[in-house]
């Protein structure tokens, strides 16, 4: 009977021990409450106004956000898939070719490279972005013999459907900008493999001009 006794006491002491334990410091800080009054704040009142150009960030809003206007309206195959029985094709889909100019394209295309692909791509495509110098898997240079010479449609698709580690981006790159992004990086190909002698005159000058 004692030793019940005993054991019920250790049970108890173990238990307000624990009990102890929980309690919530961040509760206790120094804080002010919603609807609080405030000498801290020239209006005396605790609950701040949002900052202008504030958006809501929960994923309805973000979809509306990402998704292109042409998107929701177009039933187009080869400008919503990138491919065609399968393949992904070599070219720009005519349709967006009619709502943009190649300057247009390659000029938003730089833009949404930078924001999506460089964190692991890098700004060259040469595979050496921040996020895998930081332990993501390392992706594959752009500028190797197999992938210069995939056709266009391919980085539509990678962007889209993702590849293997990397994941798609369907959802958060409208279907414009994926094929702005993938004319880009056909762009940072040639870049890397331009032949000088193809090349128009005044061009070259400015080429041997430059510094
Ligand atoms: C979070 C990091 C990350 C981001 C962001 C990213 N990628 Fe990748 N990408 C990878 C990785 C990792 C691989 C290699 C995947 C594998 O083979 O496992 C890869 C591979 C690729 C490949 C080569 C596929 C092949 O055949 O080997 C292409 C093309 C590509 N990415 C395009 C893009 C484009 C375009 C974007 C921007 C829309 C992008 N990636 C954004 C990580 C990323």
């Amino acid at each position: 009977m004692r030793n019940l006794w005993r054991r019920l006491l250790s049970l108890l002491c173990i238990g307000m021990t624990l009990m102890v334990g929980c309690v919530q410091v961040m509760d206790d800080q120094p804080k002010l409450d919603p609807q609080e009054q405030s000498s801290f704040f020239a209006d005396g009142i605790a609950s701040r106004p949002l900052p202008d150009h504030i958006i809501a960030a929960d994923p309805a809003t973000w979809q509306v956000r990402s998704a292109s206007k042409h998107d929701a309206t177009t039933s187009d195959e080869v400008y919503l898939t990138g491919r065609v029985d399968g393949e992904p094709v070599d070219t720009l889909p005519a349709l967006l070719l009619s709502r943009f100019t190649y300057p247009e394209l390659l000029h938003r295309g730089h833009e949404r490279f930078d924001v999506s692909c460089v964190p692991c791509h890098d700004a060259t495509g040469s595979g050496n972005g921040m996020a895998a110098r930081r332990g993501f898997p390392y992706p594959p240079t752009y500028h190797s013999d197999r992938l210069r010479s995939q056709p266009l449609g391919y980085f539509f698709v990678v962007a889209t459907e993702g590849h293997n580690k990397m994941p798609p981006y369907r959802d958060l790159i409208s279907t414009e900008d994926r094929w702005a992004i993938a004319a880009y990086v056909r762009a940072l190909q040639f870049s890397q493999y331009a032949d000088v002698t193809q090349l128009k005159e005044a061009d070259l000058n400015a080429l041997q001009e430059s510094p």
